[in-house]
Order: structure tokens, then C-alpha cells, then sequence
């Protein structure tokens, strides 16, 4: 379709391997096939790549632009040199590239992705016991807990996602990211609200080969407490935001109102 309207393709290969890994999963036409397989053809379709190596390149830091059209290339490169510095300054150390050559390798082993697919359903079956609903059915990398459903104390202007984000931290020293009306909602200039987001989600992600199986079942013990005792969970006000990107740098207070 996108070159029958002279449209570049153009991937976010952040997940390619998961992603190709639910496919095979998900899709009768790509049962037989192998993760690796159904990324070559994704891959083959595309004009390029964009790749945050933190993720699907199972390395600390790092990610690299795909291009298979020189002359963009040498576009994007002078751009580069412009706004960074030439490519060989150095933004990437030598063993990290060395990382990604790996990473990127390993990646697609079935056996590693079904241990990625068997830690999040691990971790969605505690969530599920603990009475807090996930956005079904859970992927690879994340499970999305629904702040909105458990908490409908707290209207959207009080940011239920971000209350139960702050109370994971309290409670256990867990980190998550809400994705819900702090992120996607709006409030005029007086912080009266104007648009919420249509679902207050929670992101828990699970990074790569960082987790085993007992810190799971202290995630589980911490979501449990935490929805045992939700009506003591306090809503949430903005009391200092940037003008752009409010989700990333806002400061914000507990409210009981
Ligand atoms: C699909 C996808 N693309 C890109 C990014 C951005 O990556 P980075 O933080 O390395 O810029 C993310 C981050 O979570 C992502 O999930």
C-alpha cells in the first residue's frame, strides 16, 4: 500500500522480536514460522529502521537509524555531524556496538521469547488475583493494570493511573509509568479539566533478563496489598507543569479531593 502511494515504510524496530514473537503466536497464516523468519519479512517490506537497542536489542544504552537508500543516508549523516558530531566521535562505545551485534542475535531465540511470554502471564496471573484488571491479552514486555476500574474514587482529573503508580512506589518500591489522563488528558489554564484520556492505564514493564520468578511474586504480594486496601488511595493534583511533555516533568500532590 505504501509504495502503491509513493509512501516510504519506515519501522520502529523497538520490538521487533517480541512483536514477531506474538505473531507466530497469534496468527494462523505464521504458526510454522519462526520469530526470526516473520521479522526478515517485516524487515524486507521496509525502506528502513528505527531502533532503540535498550529494548529488542537487549543492551544497556543505544540504537541506530536503517536506511537502504544512500542518499538519505548521506542526508541523515550531515544532519548528524550538524546537531551531534560525526559518526565516529563516539556516541556509542566499541563494546556496546559489540552488545547490540549480539543482542540483536539472541533476540530471536524462540526459547528466550517464551521465557519473556511465561514471565509476563506469570505476572498477569498474580495481577488478576490480586483483583486488578490488565488490558487483555498480555504481550512481551509490559503488563497495562487498570487504574480507572480499580480505582473509581478517583475521577480522571485526579489521575487514578498515576495514584496507583505513586502507591506501587510506596508500597513496594515498584516503578511503573501511568498512561492515562496525565499523559493524554488536557486542563485549561485554571487546571480545570477538559479532556480525560479514555482509559487510565498503568504500565509495568518488565526489563529484559533483570527479573526472575521470586521478584515477580513480590510484585504480585505488592499489588495484592495495594488492592486490598485501594479506598485509602489518594488522588492527585499538578501543581507544576512544563508547557510541553507535562507526562515527563510535571510535579504533582496527593489530594483527598
Ligand atoms: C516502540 C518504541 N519505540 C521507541 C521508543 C523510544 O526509545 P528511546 O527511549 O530509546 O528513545 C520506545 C520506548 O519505550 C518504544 O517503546
Amino acid at each position: 500500500m505504501c509504495r502503491e502511494h509513493s509512501v516510504p515504510l519506515f519501522l520502529d524496530a523497538a520490538r521487533f522480536a517480541e512483536n514477531a514473537w506474538l505473531v507466530t503466536q497469534r496468527e494462523a497464516a505464521c504458526r510454522d514460522m519462526s520469530p526470526r523468519q516473520v521479522a526478515e519479512q517485516a524487515f524486507r517490506l521496509a525502506d528502513g529502521c528505527l531502533m532503540s537497542a535498550k529494548k529488542d536489542g537487549i543492551v544497556h544504552i543505544g540504537g541506530f537509524l536503517g536506511l537502504r537508500d544512500r542518499a538519505l543516508a548521506e542526508r541523515c549523516e550531515l544532519l548528524l555531524i550538524a546537531t551531534e558530531g560525526f559518526p565516529t566521535y563516539g556516541g556509542l562505545a566499541g563494546r556496546d556496538l559489540d552488545m547490540i551485534a549480539l543482542g540483536l542475535t539472541e533476540v530471536t531465540e524462540p526459547s528466550y521469547l517464551q521465557a519473556r511470554a511465561d514471565a509476563a502471564g506469570h505476572l498477569a496471573r498474580l495481577t488478576r488475583d490480586a483483583g486488578i484488571a490488565i488490558v487483555e491479552p498480555p504481550g512481551l514486555h509490559a503488563l497495562y493494570l487498570n487504574a480507572g476500574r480499580l480505582l473509581p474514587h478517583i475521577p480522571a482529573h485526579r489521575f487514578p493511573g498515576h495514584a496507583l503508580a505513586c502507591q506501587l512506589y510506596l508500597e513496594g518500591g515498584i516503578r511503573s509509568v501511568e498512561l492515562g489522563s496525565l499523559y493524554l488528558g488536557s486542563e485549561d489554564e485554571n487546571g480545570d479539566p477538559v479532556t480525560a484520556a479514555p482509559y487510565e492505564l498503568v504500565r509495568l514493564a518488565l526489563p529484559r533478563r533483570t527479573y526472575g520468578l521470586s521478584h515477580l511474586n513480590r510484585v504480585g504480594e505488592v499489588l495484592a496489598a495495594t488492592a486490598k486496601d485501594k479506598e485509602r488511595i489518594p488522588g492527585y493534583r499538578v501543581v507544576e507543569q512544563p508547557p510541553l511533555l507535562r507526562h515527563f516533568r510535571s510535579k504533582l500532590e496527593p489530594v483527598r479531593t
